[in-house]
């Protein structure tokens, strides 16, 4: 509509004039003016509406969102789905654009709202930077360790196999203590802020830990405990990763997750061989059969499910009925009865989990 026009109708009425006056407003673009933050506005949109079909494990259409330079650079198709500066030339705007009530992405799902398209559009348009905070996890190091005001949640303890060490969880940090408490050995300073287990390997050498920072990232680390360093570092997932366990042999780590799945890697290499869906809310601790075949399992909803290392199967849920779940002849029952696990449902409702451990000398 011409501004001629516009001007006679808005004389017609008010209220003509005010609905038209509102098509206006919307339709200049709210962010022109403003810098649209990737980390911020873009990220979350990405992680919310993309991530589950296009994460490095097995991504759709090769395409990945949940790295910087992926996310630019596109997948199959070979054609860059962001150009920098360049909207309309970026196959991903294509993509979230709504033609009639459907937009090719997020595929077969509700189409992004027109305001999250703008800021995607926006972000593009003003060169598509990304103002990820550089390091923020790195704030403590041995140099400058973290400082306690009050005494921190313990979410886990463990001694090691020879009952001369216990690693305890602090904030960024686990503290190695002589197992009689009387003097801290050493601080395994680490990139996560929340640590939700710490677990000896079977001959004592590595220390596994799991954790993160909230609603950002989950992190394994393996330590080298005489050595005190980190020999590997594994992120994975948008939240802190609970319950580490090591198979028998040590060459394998399960772990539970807040996006409901058990995994396993191989310590070795950090390849993920296990990855399983059946649990209905977070896996918050598990631990190998003793002949490492099975792992079992226990989530937020007080379920606890076995698995089967080598197909990746769920064989069951477990319960009190399960038979011969708390004799000799099941192999991974005995596990769970070797490790002591203390459950809580503290007054708020809301489930904790502590991990505690019995010295192997007590
Ligand atoms: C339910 C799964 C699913 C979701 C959610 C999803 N995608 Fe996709 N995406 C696919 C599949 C499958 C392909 C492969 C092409 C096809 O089948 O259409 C693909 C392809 C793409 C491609 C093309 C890659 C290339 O170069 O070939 C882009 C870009 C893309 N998606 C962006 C997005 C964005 C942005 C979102 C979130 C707003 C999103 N996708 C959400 C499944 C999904």
């Amino acid at each position: 509509m011409s501004f001629d026009k516009f001007r006679a109708y808005s004389f017609s009425g008010f209220a003509l004039c005010s609905v038209f006056f509102t098509t206006l407003i919307d339709a200049t673009p709210s962010h022109a003016d403003q810098k649209v933050s990737f980390y911020q506005q873009v990220r979350p949109i990405l992680q919310a509406h993309c991530a589950g079909c296009h994460h490095p494990r097995n991504p759709e259409g090769d395409y990945v969102v949940t790295e910087f330079v992926d996310l630019l650079k596109g997948g199959e198709s070979e054609s860059a789905a962001i150009v920098p500066g360049k909207p309309d030339e970026s196959y991903l705007v294509k993509l979230i654009t709504p033609e009639g009530n459907e937009a090719e992405m997020p595929k077969a799902k509700t189409p992004l709202a027109q305001e999250q398209i703008t800021l995607i559009r926006t972000w593009i348009q003003q060169g598509a930077v990304n103002d990820s905070p550089a390091k923020v996890e790195y704030r403590f190091n041995k140099e400058n360790p973290p400082t306690y005001s009050a005494p921190p949640v313990i979410t886990s303890l463990d001694y090691s196999p020879d009952g001369k060490l216990l690693a305890v969880a602090g904030f960024h940090e686990v503290l190695l203590h002589k197992a009689e408490g009387d003097q801290i050995v050493g601080r395994l300073i680490g990139k996560s802020q929340r640590i939700e287990s710490v677990t000896f390997s079977p001959d004592g050498k590595f220390l596994a830990v799991t954790g993160g920072t909230p609603a950002e990232r989950g992190e394994i680390q393996i330590w080298d405990v005489a050595q005190q360093s980190l020999v590997k570092s594994i992120p994975l997932t948008y939240d802190t990763i609970y319950g580490a366990s090591w198979s028998p042999d040590g060459k394998l780590l399960a772990f539970g997750c807040s996006d409901n799945t058990l995994r396993a890697v191989e310590v070795a290499t950090g390849k993920e061989i296990l990855y399983q869906g059946a649990h209905y809310d977070w896996v918050l601790d598990t631990v190998f059969s003793k002949d490492g075949s099975h792992v079992i399992s226990v989530s937020r909803d007080r379920t606890t499910k076995l698995t089967e290392v080598k197909t990746q199967r769920f064989i069951d849920n477990i319960t009190s009925i399960t038979p011969k779940a708390l004799t000799g002849d099941w192999q991974p029952s005995i596990a769970i009865l070797h490790r002591i696990r203390f459950w809580s449902v503290v007054q708020t409702g809301f489930p904790s989990c502590i991990r505690s451990s019995v010295s192997p000398i007590a």
